[in-house]
């Protein structure tokens, strides 16, 4: 048989047209890439575990209210999905101070928030997904202020159901990474996918700053366990019904 066309190809996915044009097919990939691609390798079964772990969430997120692109997931590592035209924007939720945002504020890895914090970065790998202005979004028209205000609610709603869902599992959600589509009806739709390439996993059993990582910074840093890190994730998702 041969292999059906592409229709995209990213890091971590790639997408495939169906027969029906309103529904596309993503393969979850074992590849994992890291400071825009500057670090490559493979995470043995984060492919399966990725599409297991996002289709769990994007499910429950859809029990409660929240528009996603999610349809079924026909094998391990597929998931079929709403065709949608991705919005050039990764909104990001942050909790507690981690990552970039310590790295360009000064503020202290650990500290929490005193609310969450949404920021809006450019998806364009030849810029290095740039931090946003509201003023640049606007410049570069790549939502109104109704789609800013909207996206910022929706991820702010996604936040509370994902902290208190993996507050259950005994992890801290210190940060997370959403994309969102727009449908042929012009709808916003949470689209992507959120894993332990897309959140910042903390568990809550370790105190050991590198010992807790349960995501990809593990694979970022090179702290070791890092398939062993996404299998705790994916069982204890898994543990807790949607
Ligand atoms: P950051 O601290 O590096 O800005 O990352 C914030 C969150 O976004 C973290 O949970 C990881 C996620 N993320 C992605 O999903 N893709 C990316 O390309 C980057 C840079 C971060």
């Amino acid at each position: 048989m041969t292999e059906p066309q592409i229709l995209y190809e990213g890091k971590a996915k790639i997408l495939y047209p169906t027969d029906d044009p309103n529904i596309l097919l993503t393969r979850f990939k074992d590849d994992a890439t890291a400071f825009n691609a500057q670090k490559r390798g493979t995470i043995v079964g984060k492919g399966e575990m990725n599409c297991a772990i996002s289709s769990h969430l994007f499910q429950m997120l859809e029990a409660k209210g929240v528009p996603t692109h999610w349809i079924d997931r026909p094998a391990t590592n597929e998931m079929r999905v709403r065709a949608v035209k991705i919005v050039p924007l990764e909104v990001v939720v942050r909790n507690i101070a981690a990552g970039s945002l310590c790295r360009e504020t000064g503020l202290a890895v650990g500290m929490e928030l005193p609310r969450p914090l949404v920021e809006f970065y450019y998806k364009n790998d030849e810029l290095g997904d740039p931090l946003l202005t509201i003023d640049r979004l606007r410049l570069l028209q790549l939502a109104t202020p109704e789609q800013i205000e909207q996206l910022r609610q929706m991820a702010l709603q996604v936040n509370q159901i994902l902290t208190a869902f993996f507050q259950e599992c005994g992890i801290t959600l210190v940060d997370f990474k959403l994309e969102f589509g727009m449908d042929a009806e012009g709808n916003l739709i949470l689209a992507d996918e959120i894993s332990p390439d897309t959140c910042r996993l903390w568990n809550q059993a370790a105190t050991d700053p590198s010992q807790r990582v349960m995501d990809k910074d593990r694979f970022r840093h090179d702290l070791g366990n890092v398939e062993e890190a996404y299998r705790q994730v994916l069982e204890r998702v898994l543990a807790h019904p949607v």
